[in-house]
């Protein structure tokens, strides 16, 4: 589906979790065409100096009422403004954007690992997935306990095991520490859906590695275009060909991505 660029009309922008903000907005193209992983790139309304479009995963839709929402946390300037857009606003947004995350027919079990808001791409692969015979596995780690934010809903679908780094709810650690209570974990028959930051996804990086699971992530690159024009999301390869091409781009090629086929940066 090509992207389009269209003004969508704010439905609500709701705290769920310290600093984290989900934003409803509406679009039938994104709510009935939008697979899980594209992300939509929004302009930043009424701040002039914000010059680039701000990318955000689609959380997850609502066909029915031909809504999708982003879920994202306040960092800087942009996520500021956009956690205080209210109704009857409206945001100029480009997307469906970008490639998407696929459920092999020969595995049947997926095996989430989500870090911080790495957590927002997932819930629209729970609501693809419901329909398939799969056992899901969700690791969800964040640094604290008040960051979490729909974890009931989580539940309905799948086995939910959770980590903090201060041990305040689930496993204290990482999500490393999380996949090691996982004892039933097979290679042959789980693809494994990861999300976060950086850190987090070298850590589980080399955990796919150690123990043969085939992997795919969603990168979160810094980016501007969000179409393979200007070059900024370069994610290098890790076994580029001796000439040509070293990088793939995150939001043409991408956001995701084969782990195995990817460096990620520190
Ligand atoms: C494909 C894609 C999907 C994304 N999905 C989500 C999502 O679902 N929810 C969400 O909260 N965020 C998501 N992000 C990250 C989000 O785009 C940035 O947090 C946002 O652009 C920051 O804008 P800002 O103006 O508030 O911050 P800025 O003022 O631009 O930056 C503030 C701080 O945030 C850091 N930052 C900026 N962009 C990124 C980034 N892409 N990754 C990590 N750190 C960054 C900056 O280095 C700086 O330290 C996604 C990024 C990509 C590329
Ligand atoms: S953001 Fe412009 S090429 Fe990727």
């Amino acid at each position: 589906m090509n992207p389009k660029l269209f003004d969508a009309a704010v439905i609500a922008c709701n705290k769920v979790a310290k600093e984290t903000f989900c934003l409803t907005l509406k679009s039938d193209l994104i709510a009935k065409h939008a697979r899980a992983g594209q992300f939509v790139n929004v302009s930043v309304p009424r701040e002039a100096d914000i010059l680039w479009r701000r990318p955000f995963s689609i959380h997850r839709v609502d066909p029915q009422k031909s809504t999708f929402d982003l879920l994202f946390s306040v960092v800087g300037k942009g996520t500021h403004i956009l956690s205080q857009l209210a109704p009857p606003m409206t945001l100029d947004v480009l997307g469906p954007l970008g490639n998407h995350f696929e459920y092999p027919n020969d595995k049947n079990r997926l095996l989430i690992v989500a870090g911080g808001l790495g957590v927002a791409p997932f819930f629209k692969v729970l609501q693809e997935v419901a329909h398939r015979d799969l056992t899901i596995d969700f690791v969800y780690g964040v640094s604290s306990a008040d960051y979490f934010c729909f974890l009931s809903e989580i539940t309905s679908y799948c086995n939910l095991i959770l980590a903090t780094d201060d041990g305040s709810k689930g496993v204290k650690g990482t999500v490393i520490n999380a996949l090691e209570t996982l004892s039933h974990i097979q290679k042959d028959d789980t693809r494994v859906l990861v999300c976060g930051p950086n850190p987090m996804l070298r850590a589980v990086q080399t955990y796919c590695q150690q123990h043969q699971l085939d992997a795919f992530v969603s990168v979160e690159n810094t980016m501007a275009c969000g179409f393979g024009a200007c070059m900024g999301c370069p994610v290098p390869m890790k076994n580029p060909p001796n000439e040509g091409k070293q990088y793939y781009l995150a939001c043409k090629d991408g956001p995701v991505f084969d782990m195995s086929e990817i460096i990620v940066d520190e």
